[in-house]
């Protein structure tokens, strides 16, 4: 299913990012770390994804305290109470819980009495996906101001044994708080915020990257953790390419429908899923790769909270000036997928 952008003149107003945060764990997962656990090399690892290190929560982490600590910074950013947030939205495919949500516990943890939360689940394009329908709210006028956040501990649902994946991934959590803005000085030819989201789906994809068990469809009993069915499984192959093509089809899209192209591009932030693909990505768009904000040499692949920590770490690092055009692109298991056009 496609989803057909509202463009920024038909709209009522324009959602801004005010504030940013993000969350990792402190214990650090080095490459040398994986080589004693399965058959792997430093030198493999890094030069197939870029990765060096990642993240890995405590024991008594949860997705929801990464989430939280990421919100913190970003309303600190923001200057927004917990008690004046709207609505919230966590991009997460590993709540702490099947129910509820992770957001009603960051509402909870924050105090956020006003606010109204729920999960989206679109994997590692989760943080967009999150981004995108709280836009929508913002948009319309039915909420004020919103907190969507990107949260996964991924390293608990990696099978340790399988060195296809277990070296991809790391946890963390970003955070964003979105509030519709007045831009007392806007160049009507420019405007600010976030001009639109573009999002898409191919179910048809579902098996390339899944969790087979823990649903309805195949329950967790003790024969089925024996058969490893409630770890990850990936076709990391089809994967890259896939994500090669629906990344470059998608941003060229999002671009296009505002008359722009890659050229107007100051700041790629993008899920980092492996080095290579951001690569290739970036030679396709024809846009130089310094340009694309890289953290998964530090992080892995930190799915749905990949997106929102790049961009708290771009914006926190002075990169972002006002009035400078970001591209973001995300794509993860569904497969799903999409890209925003963002004036900061
Ligand atoms: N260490 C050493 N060798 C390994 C490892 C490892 N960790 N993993 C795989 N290999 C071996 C394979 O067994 C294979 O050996 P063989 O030739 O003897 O059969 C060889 O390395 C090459 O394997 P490939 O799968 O062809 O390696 P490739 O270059 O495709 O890289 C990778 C694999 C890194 C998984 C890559 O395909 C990839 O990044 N895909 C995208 C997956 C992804 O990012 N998923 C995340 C979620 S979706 C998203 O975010 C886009």
């Amino acid at each position: 299913m496609r989803w057909t952008p509202t463009t920024p003149e038909a709209s009522l107003a324009r959602t801004h990012i005010i504030g940013t945060g993000s969350y990792a764990p402190a214990r650090v997962l080095t490459n040398q770390d994986l080589e004693r656990m399965v058959d792997t090399s430093d030198t493999w690892i890094r030069e197939r994804t870029g990765i060096q290190e990642r993240r890995q929560a405590a024991p008594d982490e949860a997705t929801s305290d990464l989430a939280v600590n990421a919100s913190r910074h970003a309303l600190e950013m923001a200057g927004v109470a917990p008690g004046d947030l709207d609505l919230i939205i966590v991009g997460t495919v590993t709540a702490d819980m099947p129910m509820p949500s992770c957001a009603a516990l960051v509402q909870s943890k924050l105090g956020a009495k006003r606010a109204f939360a729920f999960d989206v689940s679109a994997a590692c394009a989760g943080g967009l996906y999150a981004l995108s329908v709280a836009d929508q709210f913002v948009r319309s006028g039915q909420v004020k101001r919103a907190l969507v956040v990107g949260a996964d501990l991924l390293t608990r649902a990696v099978d340790w044994t399988d060195r296809n994946t277990c070296v991809l991934f790391g946890d963390g959590a970003g955070a964003l708080v979105l509030a519709a803005e007045q831009d007392a000085e806007e160049d009507a030819m420019a405007p600010r915020g976030i001009l639109s989201t573009h999002l898409r789906t191919d179910g048809d994809l579902a098996n390339l990257l899944c969790i087979p068990a823990g649903g309805s469809r195949i329950p967790v009993t003790a024969d089925n953790v024996d058969a490893n069915l409630h770890k990850l499984k990936m076709n990391g192959k089809e994967v890259f390419r896939f994500a090669v093509r629906a990344l470059v089809e998608s941003t060229q899209a999002s671009l296009g429908a505002h008359g722009m192209d890659t050229t107007q591009v100051d700041h790629v932030i993008a899920h980092q899923a492996n080095l290579r693909i951001l690569e290739a990505v970036m030679e396709r768009l024809e846009i130089p790769k310094e340009k694309c904000w890289l953290n998964l040499h530090k992080y892995g692949n930190t799915s749905s909270a990949s997106l929102p920590m790049s961009l708290d770490e771009a914006q926190r690092a002075g990169r972002l000036k006002r009035g400078d055009v970001i591209a973001m692109m995300a794509i993860g298991a569904g497969m799903a997928w999409g890209s925003a056009v963002v004036r900061w």
